[in-house]
């Protein structure tokens, strides 16, 4: 047989290789077109279980036409070989991306954690747990696009005959507490594993087994220890990221995001708090600084900085009920001042201070300080 071949695929490079098999870079000579070949290991075959899930792989990935989710063209036999044939993602895996690049950009974490989360919900909706959420099995391609792929111990509904159900542990860094457990896996299992995963593309490293130790340490970490809140080790990540990640590493599935199109929600409103513009509070008090002295020395000196004010930009829009409000007050303290001498010997007329609360407050008042000195 050439090695090179397999039916009309050509074998072009080997783009990784795990517990089934490897997965080839492969051109399909009838469509002409490149698609990466996944072929069960030849020593596998004749092994009955290890073939089912071959194929469990399979249909669990023909299930989810998605753009968040790698798709398959093809499974069966070709030239002798059990392959899977599925969409070649030109680009890397989110692993490589953070062995290359490190830590990634908060903003790029979240969006890559919400694509990953919305093929989840997917996939949920469906009946299919994938039960192995890591990096090593993310891809993001050249386009930005992110594609989860590898339901190599995926869970399908209504083909639990084929599996063994209980015994399936994706790598234990990303590991739930119920599947180290070997209890029954659910959603919140694979929300887990994306907080794990979420939580190194923030970090650059593991929330367990972050320097070193064993298996049996990290298994340790992820049934009994509280993980570190991301910002202490990088100080600076959106405000909010900690809760979310906490509550996604729940030790309880009960106590995680109900469902991955909830947490997709927590990390909507983190990203648009970053969105959000916080008010320019030097254009809006810009009418105050015409206040003319002697008014300010009526209201008195600001005992605090606005600017200094820790503003959640969630809750800027109650300032900006205040500020009509402020407004109001210092139209009652121009007025106020025009009913002073100067108002008394007709000089001005008071009506004008009542424009001041449609905006020409600081003309107003300037006008009317002029007058006066
Ligand atoms: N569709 C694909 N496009 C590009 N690269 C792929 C594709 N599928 C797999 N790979 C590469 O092969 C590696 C192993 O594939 P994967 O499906 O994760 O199998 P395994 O069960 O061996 O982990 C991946 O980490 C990735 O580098
Ligand atoms: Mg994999």
């Amino acid at each position: 047989m050439d090695e090179t071949r397999l039916g009309h695929y050509q074998l072009l490079r080997c783009l990784g290789e795990g517990g089934m098999g490897r997965v080839y870079l492969a051109r399909d000579t009838q469509l002409e077109r490149d698609v990466a070949v996944k072929v069960l290991a030849p020593e596998l075959v004749g092994d009955r279980s290890l073939m089912a899930r071959f194929r469990v792989e399979a249909i669990a990935q023909a299930r989810l036409s998605h753009p968040n989710i790698v798709p398959i063209y093809t499974f069966g036999r070709e030239a002798g070989a059990y392959v899977i044939v599925m969409e070649y993602v030109a680009g890397r895996t989110l692993k490589q991306l953070i062995r290359d690049e490190g830590k990634l950009d908060p903003d790029r974490a979240l969006r890559i954690a919400a694509s990953v989360l919305d093929a989840l919900a997917f996939a949920h909706a469906r009946g299919v747990l994938h039960r192995d959420i890591k990096p090593a099995n993310i891809f993001v391609s050249d386009d930005g696009t992110v594609k989860v792929g590898d339901f190599g111990i995926a869970k399908v509904e209504g083909l639990d005959g084929l599996t063994r159900v209980g015994t399936v542990l994706g790598t234990p860094h990303y590991s739930s507490p119920e599947q180290i457990r070997a209890l029954k896996a659910t959603p919140a299992t694979d929300v887990y594993a994306l907080s794990v995963t979420l939580f190194e593309m923030l970090t650059g490293v593991l929330p367990f087994g972050a320097s070193g130790g064993s298996d049996l340490d990290v298994l340790t970490g992820h049934l009994e220890q509280v993980p570190p809140a991301p910002s202490s080790l990088c100080p600076g990540l959106p405000s909010g990221l900690d809760a979310v990640i906490a509550r996604g590493l729940a030790k309880k599935p009960e106590d995680r995001y109900r469902s991955a199109a909830e947490y997709r929600q927590a990390i909507d409103a983190v990203l648009q708090a970053r969105e959000t513009p916080l008010p320019d509070f030097d254009r809006i008090l810009q009418p105050l600084a015409q206040v003319p002295g002697r008014i300010r020395a009526r209201l008195g000196r600001p005992s605090f900085e606005l600017r200094q004010i820790p503003v959640r930009a969630n809750t800027w829009w109650l300032l900006l009920l205040l500020i009509p409000l402020l407004l109001l007050l210092l139209a009652l303290t121009v007025r106020c001042a025009s009913d002073g001498p100067a108002a008394q010997a007709g000089e001005v007329p008071a009506r004008l201070c009542a424009l001041a609360p449609i905006g020409g407050l600081g003309r107003a008042a300037g006008f009317q300080a002029s007058i006066m000195s």
